[in-house]
């Protein structure tokens, strides 16, 4: 018969009881320090959570599998308004037929964040600006909290360009067809940093499966660029308990900015 010690039936109790509650709390897993017991004390294993900076390859999206065709493009010739004319004209998934506007991203041309989100919604769908509803005007002020903003030292992008139905998520082959133009972005943005809000651009830029409450809270790198991830301020519109993990990765970025 399998046999375990009272310890380490009380170390998976303790798994299963901090799991529980995440899931119920925000539905995603933390990501915790390794932990064990002796006698009443607790002793931690390991550090692994919130390391400053994680080594893992860079991401890129040009390995994601190709479900619409993209349109082959001169790199040299490219600038940010060429770019967002290309999006104006795209009609390479069906979510092109929906939209009101294509919404292909604004800031500053030389940022020191490209912050990322998912995709439209209904008030940016209306506008062509991203992040202009009560999610934009929060990440406005997680921004401004850590003296960024979208006229000065930002740009604020999505992953796709085009408002999916219903604010529904992207579809993966909708995430592949908008891919390219994130990419062409990004070489000509050259940002400092990158900060995915939300489960969608961390997964799509980080290709993982893993949840935000994971990827969250500590370094990646996508093409040699620092790349963190945060909730969305939809998220914490609807749940005021992420604000603190929010400014933790906030006050992450301000200081990986003052090291450069
Ligand atoms: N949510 C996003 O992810 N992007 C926007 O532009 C607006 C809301």
């Amino acid at each position: 018969m399998f046999k375990q010690t009272p310890i380490e039936a009380l170390v998976k109790i303790a798994r299963f009881l901090d799991t529980t509650y995440d899931c119920l709390r925000d539905g995603y897993r933390t990501d915790r320090d390794d932990y064990t017991f002796t006698g009443d004390e607790i002793v931690f294993l390991s550090s692994s959570s919130m390391a400053p900076a994680t080594d893992v390859p860079d991401g890129d999206l040009s390995s994601l599998p190709l479900a619409y065709q993209v349109e082959e493009v001169d790199e040299g010739a490219e600038t940010l308004e060429s770019i967002s004319e290309s999006i104006y004209q795209c009609h390479a998934c069906p979510l092109g037929k929906t939209r009101s506007m294509a919404v292909p991203g604004e800031g500053s041309p030389h940022p020191k964040v490209l912050v990322i989100g998912e995709g439209p919604g209904a008030e940016e769908d209306a506008s062509g600006r991203p992040f202009v509803g009560p999610a934009g005007q929060l990440l406005d002020k997680m921004l401004a909290s850590i003296g960024l903003s979208r006229e000065e030292n930002c740009f604020i992008a999505n992953v796709v360009k085009c408002r999916p139905p219903e604010n529904r998520d992207p579809l993966p082959g909708e995430i592949t067809a908008c891919g390219a133009f994130l990419e062409r972005q990004i070489s000509i943005l050259e940002p400092m940093a990158i900060l995915c809000v939300g489960r969608v651009a961390a997964t799509t830029l980080l290709k993982s499966s893993e949840g935000i409450g994971r990827l969250r809270g500590r370094f990646f790198g996508y093409r040699g660029i620092p790349l963190l991830a945060t909730y969305h301020p939809s998220a914490i519109l609807r749940d005021e308990s992420l604000k603190r993990p929010v400014w933790e990765d906030l006050k992450l970025l301000r200081d990986k900015l003052a090291e450069r």
